[in-house]
């Protein structure tokens, strides 16, 4: 296969990331990957992927310090921007230093080092969290990449992983127009799917968490869900295909808490699931329009969830 040119991915051993990271690899991408510390076995399983050895190499950096940064992007067409810190619980005890520091000074101290590399594109994972939580918007109505997520709102309701995604896609966009820097945002909403790390990920602790902690009570609130393998797939796109541009909401399926515990507990009746539901939250209803026009496309809600399952076995985290 061709080579397909130089790549950077922020934060390569985190769930996502290492999606990406063995998408990239298998389409014959030279792939710079960041991590805090190289020598920690949490990263062992990207020596493992295919073509690792050959075109994968890990460099030590932190959001917060420039320098590091700007050695793995040195030499890169494009960069993946993944890392940013995700709290496996909403109580954060310093949001300011734990999430928005490196969320929104790390996505501009990325965004600065692709300047000065002379990068072409940069495509900036955002969030679902930044689109969703704006109690304006329209009542039943689907909420597109116009809508934002609300700084105020996040703030008084002390959701601090939301601020902090919301404020970083803001300096993003806002970077991008000062800059002319070509950057494109995608924002997943609920990722599951297989993992390929070791260790559990906030958002994989929610399905492990439904299926281990056997809740007396749970809200029926909606999620919307897509699948990590489907997420790579989108931030591919979104670098690749020349048209690609702004903002694109990454989703597949919308299902209520309740419904999701019955299709789980039909394939597997035996896990310590809810015992019981309350009523939930409004629809957070969101449309993929827009990736799926740029070539998008997303697997069953069953495969995820049984792929998923069958991971955290293998990893020992699930019996
Ligand atoms: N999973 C979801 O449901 C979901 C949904 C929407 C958006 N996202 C976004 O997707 C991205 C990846 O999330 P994930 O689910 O894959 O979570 P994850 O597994 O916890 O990965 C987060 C990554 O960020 C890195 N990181 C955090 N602070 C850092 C810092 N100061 N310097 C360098 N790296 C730092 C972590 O590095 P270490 O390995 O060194 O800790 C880790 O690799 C995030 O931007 C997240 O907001 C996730």
């Amino acid at each position: 296969m061709a080579e397909k040119g130089k790549v950077c991915v922020t934060g390569a051993g985190g769930y996502v990331a290492s999606w990406v990271v063995k998408l990239l690899l298998s389409k014959g991408y030279i792939v710079h990957g960041t991590v805090r510390e190289p020598s920690d076995e949490k990263y062992s399983h990207l020596k493992k992927l295919e073509k690792a050895s050959e075109n994968l190499k890990l460099f030590k950096a932190d959001l917060l310090e420039y320098n590091t940064l700007c050695s793995a992007i040195a030499g890169c067409d494009g960069v993946f921007h993944v890392a940013s810190p995700v709290p496996p619980t909403t109580v954060v005890p310093n949001p300011e230093v734990e999430l928005m520091e490196p969320a929104v000074k790390g996505t501009l101290n990325v965004l600065k080092a692709c300047t000065e590399a002379k990068v072409k594109r940069v495509v900036v994972v955002s969030s679902g969290y930044a689109v969703m939580r704006n109690p304006r918007w329209p009542k039943g109505k689907v909420k597109d990449e116009t809508c934002w997520s609300d700084k105020e709102y996040c703030r008084t309701t002390e959701n601090w992983y939301c601020l902090s995604k919301t404020e970083a896609e803001t300096e993003a966009l806002e970077y991008a127009k000062k800059s002319g820097l070509d950057v494109v945002r995608v924002c997943p909403t609920l990722v599951l799917g297989p993992i390929l790390q070791s260790t559990i990920n906030a958002s994989s602790l929610v399905l492990i968490k439904l299926l281990k902690e056997g809740y007396e009570s749970l809200e029926n609130k909606h999620r919307m869900i897509v699948d990590a393998r489907d997420v790579a797939e989108a931030l591919l796109l979104a670098y690749e295909q020349p048209e690609a541009e702004g903002r694109y909401i990454c989703t597949a399926h919308m299902i209520k808490m309740q419904d999701l515990v019955e299709n789980l507990r039909s394939i597997y009746p035996y896990y310590n699931y809810p015992k019981n539901f309350t009523e939930g939250e409004e629809t957070e209803n969101l449309s993929s329009e827009k990736l799926q026009r740029l070539g998008w496309n997303y697997r069953p809600l069953e495969e995820t969830l049984v792929d998923s399952i069958k991971s955290y076995k293998e990893a020992g985290i699930l019996d």
